[in-house]
């Protein structure tokens, strides 16, 4: 039997400010229905986890109302970023710590009839406190035998291609990203199924198939973000069979709201628009 994974991401929740909950609430309702094996949330359950455990344990909760087994990788809203990227939340020992208090691991690796899933976080790669998520890694990788190995992050790799140098706060960043691939070597995942972009897009890039998983909570409108892929709301369904072949669906759910982050400055203020 395939074991079929329910994707969602970027659910951007809070107590403190319910706008994102409605379409949450839509989303669940379909993951439900379609009774998944194992859900996994690729980051930014969050509104601002990255200040607020309370947003934290409401987002856990949430996601935990879905009936499915589950796991859950941080994204920038729940721990923090890169600190080389200079953002007013680098990621902290402190806020790993409260992620780690409410949902265990920020890095994970989950074994399947055929696959070895590897959930990674993207956003503490070159923190003082990485080492030990590359050590995990590299046990992953040495230790997978015949498994097929997929990645579940919250970035994804890369926008065009697997030596992109720009160092922007999208994808993984060049450094860490080179890091990843020397790591994986010749034993590349079938797949990288992230979310943050909140755009919908399936990319192959030098060999390396990304699939993007759209946001549950909204969408950033090309005002301020350019469009690479498509601009909807919904999630993802990767179906995994037993002989390492998969097939990966996105799942559109009738009456979301398509909210647009740049006109609610009152969730994260004022967006800068694009050039
Ligand atoms: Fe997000
Ligand atoms: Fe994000």
């Amino acid at each position: 039997m395939p074991v079929r994974i329910a994707q969602l991401s970027d659910a951007h929740l809070s107590p403190r400010f319910p706008r994102f909950e409605g379409n949450f609430d839509l989303v669940a309702e379909a993951v439900r229905a379609a009774r998944p094996d194992l859900l996994i949330a690729t980051g930014d359950l969050s509104l601002d986890g990255a200040e607020d455990e309370e947003d934290l344990r409401h987002a856990a909760a949430r996601h935990a109302e879905l009936g499915a087994e589950w796991r859950a990788l941080p994204g920038n809203h729940d721990i923090g970023d890169e600190p080389v990227l200079g953002g007013r939340q680098p990621v902290t020992a402190e806020r790993l710590a409260r992620w780690r208090r409410v949902f265990g691991g920020h890095a994970w690796v989950h074994d399947l009839p055929g696959w070895r899933l590897i959930g990674l976080d993207t956003q503490s790669l070159t923190a003082p406190e990485a080492e030990a998520q590359w050590a995990l890694l590299e046990e992953a990788v040495a230790t997978a035998g015949a498994r097929r190995l997929a990645l579940f992050q919250h970035k994804p790799m890369t926008e065009q291609r697997l030596d992109d140098a720009a160092v922007t706060y999208w994808p993984v960043l060049p450094a860490p990203r080179a890091r990843l691939l020397a790591l994986f070597g010749e034993r590349r995942p079938a797949f990288v199924a992230s979310g943050h972009i909140h755009q919908h897009r399936v990319h192959r890039t030098d060999g390396l198939l990304q699939l993007w998983a759209p946001a549950t909570g909204f969408i950033v409108g090309d005002a301020w973000q350019k469009p690479l892929g498509s601009k909807l709301l919904g999630w993802m369904e990767h179906v995994l069979h037993e002989d390492g072949t998969a097939e990966h669906h996105l799942r559109l759910v009738d009456g979301l709201a398509l909210h647009d982050i740049g006109l609610i400055p009152e969730a994260y203020g004022p967006l800068r628009p694009l050039a």
